[in-house]
């Protein structure tokens, strides 16, 4: 027998996050309630993408369990620019709706830019308008910034779990509008010493070995394996990718009997950028379901509830 401590690596549960920051919520809304009013998000739902529609339907679902209005708007996906300019327009004037979240991606023909731009920055849950883009990147105080809302959810988890940021080397896989450049931003805001990396990026793993924080946001099943991981260094997977090929399963999976059970029922399953034997030698991780997409959701309530009391206060 060796004597060499095995440390197990802390699991960063973002189910039980999200639950605290929503109950966190509750209260506010209750306050908001004596002064009058309820939030109100308005959700755009262009066309029949499944993925959109499942993830659209949690947000509404979830609106309606801490009592926050909700809306939605399901335009055909033959839909024009100059139709859902109108509509963004309309929304930006009612006063009962506070967020607006069009969801993406837009069908081809559509314009998303100028539909993103469209949205008055006083609304702009997702924060992808860029004078909210434009003031998170200037560092502006965080009352004063609506800021996409994965990225905001991993510094929240971060900071709720304790992990350090100040000093301390992140890496991010991913420059995406939505995650990797603001989640950059943030962890810049933060203290960290920031490397983006993406489809280009010369020797990756190097790169990631240096990771204290390892942020890994592509669409790429499995695509950080355990050599690219320092060991002890906290990942974040933020990569929802459905595995329906078993010998694709086999690689990720083989041996998890949790996960051989769902997989022979539904005959699919999710894994993450990150390839789950990569979590092993991590210090801490977040699990693929159950990590960072449970945020994302919370963050956009908190977002809506951030939007309308700023509103009311002339912020
Ligand atoms: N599509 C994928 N992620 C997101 C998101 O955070 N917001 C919106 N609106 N669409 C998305």
């Amino acid at each position: 027998m060796s004597n060499v401590a095995v440390v197990e690596p802390r699991v960063l549960d973002g189910v039980a996050i999200a639950a605290e920051i929503k109950s966190e919520l509750v209260s506010k809304l209750a306050e908001a309630k004596e002064r009058g009013y309820t939030p109100g998000l308005a959700v755009v739902l262009v066309g029949e993408n499944p993925a959109s529609q499942l993830y659209v339907k949690s947000k509404v679902k979830t609106c309606a369990e801490l009592g926050i209005y909700s809306e939605m708007h399901t335009p055909a996906a033959s839909v024009t620019t100059e139709e859902l300019l109108a509509l963004v327009e309309s929304l930006n004037e009612r006063d009962e709706i506070d967020g607006i979240l069009i969801q993406l991606p837009l069908p081809e023909h559509v314009d998303t830019e100028r539909l993103l731009e469209a949205v008055v920055p006083e609304k702009d849950v997702d924060g992808f308008h860029p004078i909210n883009a434009g003031r998170l990147l200037s560092g502006a105080p965080a009352e004063k910034v609506l800021a996409p809302c994965t990225p905001a959810g991993i510094m929240e988890m971060l900071r709720r779990s304790d992990i350090p940021v100040s000093g301390q080397r992140a890496v991010v896989i991913g420059r995406s509008n939505i995650v990797g450049k603001p989640i950059a931003a943030m962890l810049i805001n933060a203290s960290a010493t920031v490397t983006v990396c993406h489809s280009r990026t010369r020797d990756l793993a190097e790169i990631t070995r240096e990771a204290d924080i390892l942020v890994a946001a592509i669409g790429r099943a499995g695509f950080v394996t355990a050599d690219m991981v320092r060991p002890g260094a906290t990942l974040v997977d933020v990569g929802i990718n459905r595995v329906t090929d078993a010998a694709e399963f086999e690689r990720f999976f083989a041996g998890d009997a949790k996960r051989m059970e769902g997989f022979a029922k539904r005959g699919s399953t999710v894994v993450g950028d990150i390839d789950p034997a990569a979590f092993r030698v991590a210090g801490a991780y977040t699990p693929v379901p159950g990590g960072v997409g449970a945020l994302t959701i919370a963050m956009l309530m908190s977002n809506t509830v951030k939007a309308a009391a700023a509103r009311r206060s002339g912020n």
